[in-house]
């Protein structure tokens, strides 16, 4: 045979698959031809030095590749029409040139600006041994994986009855959500439900409000629905209808973080509450209500129930995930809609990405009907409480003078606004990432010119003495680059 084969152990590549590249490389330069027959498996290998089943494996790569044939009698040789490589000059001309969606920018900038925040202190979101739910679920994931791999088929979009079952329970009994079982769909997140509710909505070109400053990677999701999004500012009570409408009076939808605002932590004041809901009902408009943390909460503080609760059932699509109190890595999340949008979502899900995954689903369906949950969430409670509280007090302590906290008594972050606005909290965020510390920058919440700069802090997945190295981090990163700003 006239490849010439030269076997690199280390490389990080089976042997069956570098026999077979040079294979390839040997019939790209002609040195093989179609027709051309290969030397018996046996002599190959006591050429190279190794095992009769590796070049066995390297030809079984090779027919199925489309490069050799096999026939009884005759041995192997090389394919009479086998795949012809493009040369590099086209394929590279090619790609350049060939049109892609004009969405293509938009998504290129969500790869660039809105990627989650490394795993390391004080990310928002995260897992951590003593605040996850680590031991229990995996137990259940064990056991539903040994149990019933057979019965994980295609199945209705909307989810598996078991897990919307309990999620009807846990949202009436936490949140005040009124539902029956079969307005809830499962979705991956509450990412895809965000996405899902707008394009099931709403038509390109609908003015929809959202809260600024508010959720990025939603503002983003609206653009790729082709939606016109009018970013509302917020104010102490939340969302200001009437300044959205003064901007949009034909909106036909409002997105809203009622119970804890992105970021700020406000809660919606009652009145503003009963103003949106009385709008929705008026004039045909949808409320989405993103209510994606506030089972956490501190101080017994109460929170006001869901506005889903308070609605006529009608008017709002009400938006869950289990990213913060159990995994981000889940991918669970769901909506709870009116019921005669069922059918409507269902399809949507259907067509986007057919269904869930049902061995998370049937584990958390598992994890909660075992009575795990809340417990769960209580210990949770305990923890990120105290956390919360040393963060705040070490803060204050080591650079409180710059600036001051705000953000509601819940979630997982805390919102720390500086005292003078001339300092470029993008320019924190990187030092203190250069630090080793993770930081939201307030600025990057913003549509419109930042009223307020300052850092979003997470704090609930990092013990006391990360979350002291960090903030001593920051500390440091201010006083060495902006003692001028203090
Ligand atoms: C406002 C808001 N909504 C929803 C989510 C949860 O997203 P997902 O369920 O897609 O993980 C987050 C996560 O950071 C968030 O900040």
């Amino acid at each position: 045979m006239r490849a010439d084969i030269k076997l690199e152990r280390d490389n990080g590549i089976s042997l069956d698959r570098q026999i077979a590249d040079g294979i390839i490389k040997a019939i790209d330069d002609g040195l093989l031809r179609p027709g051309d027959h290969l030397m018996p498996i046996r002599q190959i290998a006591n050429t190279l030095g190794v095992a009769r089943a590796t070049v066995d494996a390297a030809y079984a790569l090779l027919v199925s590749e489309g490069y050799i044939q096999t026939a009884r009698g005759k041995g192997s040789f090389v394919s009479t029409d086998f795949p012809q490589a493009p040369s590099e000059a086209n394929s590279s001309e090619n790609t350049q040139s060939k049109p892609v969606s004009e969405k293509s920018s938009l998504l290129r900038s969500a790869m660039s600006e809105l990627l989650p925040q490394k795993n390391i202190p004080l990310a928002i979101v995260s897992t951590s041994a003593d605040a996850s739910p680590g031991k229990e679920f995996a137990a259940i994931l064990q056991r539903i994986t040994r149990k019933s791999l057979l019965d994980m088929v295609y199945s209705h979009p909307a989810g598996l009855p078991e897990l919307k079952l309990e999620i009807c329970k846990i949202a009436s009994r936490l949140r005040g959500v009124r539902c029956s079982p079969s307005q809830v769909v499962v979705t991956s997140g509450s990412q895809l439900g965000l996405t899902m509710t707008l394009l099931a909505l709403f038509t390109p070109g609908d003015k929809v409000l959202f809260e600024d400053p508010g959720y990025p990677l939603l503002h983003s999701s609206a653009r790729l629905c082709g939606l016109d999004p009018v970013f509302t500012p917020i104010d102490k009570e939340g969302l200001n209808l009437k300044t959205g409408l003064a901007m949009a009076p034909d909106a036909k939808g409002i997105y809203l973080t009622p119970s804890h605002q992105c970021p700020l932590g406000m809660m919606m004041s009652m009145r503003r509450r009963s103003e949106v809901l009385d709008w929705a009902s008026r004039t045909g408009g949808w409320i989405i209500e993103d209510d994606y943390d506030s089972e956490l909460r501190y101080g017994g503080n109460l929170p006001y129930p869901s506005l889903q609760g308070m609605d006529s059932g009608e008017n709002v699509i009400y938006v869950g995930t289990f990213s913060k109190v159990l995994f981000p890595g889940l991918r669970l999340g769901y909506l709870i809609v009116p019921e005669r949008l069922v059918e409507l979502f269902s399809g949507l899900r259907l067509l986007i990405d057919r269904q869930g995954q049902e061995l998370y689903q049937a584990a958390v369906a598992q994890y909660i009907r075992e009575g795990q949950y809340e417990p769960h969430l209580r210990r949770m409670r305990q923890i990120f409480e105290e956390r919360r509280n040393y963060l705040l007090e070490v803060c204050r302590r080591e650079f409180g003078d710059w600036g001051v906290f705000s953000s509601g008594e819940q979630g997982m972050h805390v919102v720390f606004t500086f005292k003078n606005q001339n300092i470029d909290d993008h320019a924190v965020q990187r030092l203190c990432l250069e630090q080793g510390v993770e930081t939201r920058h307030l600025s990057s919440f913003y549509h419109e010119q930042p009223p307020l700069k300052g850092l979003v802090l997470g704090f609930g997945f990092f013990n006391e003495s990360q979350i002291l190295s960090a903030v001593s981090r920051i500390g440091f990163v201010l006083r060495h680059n902006f003692s001028a700003w203090a």
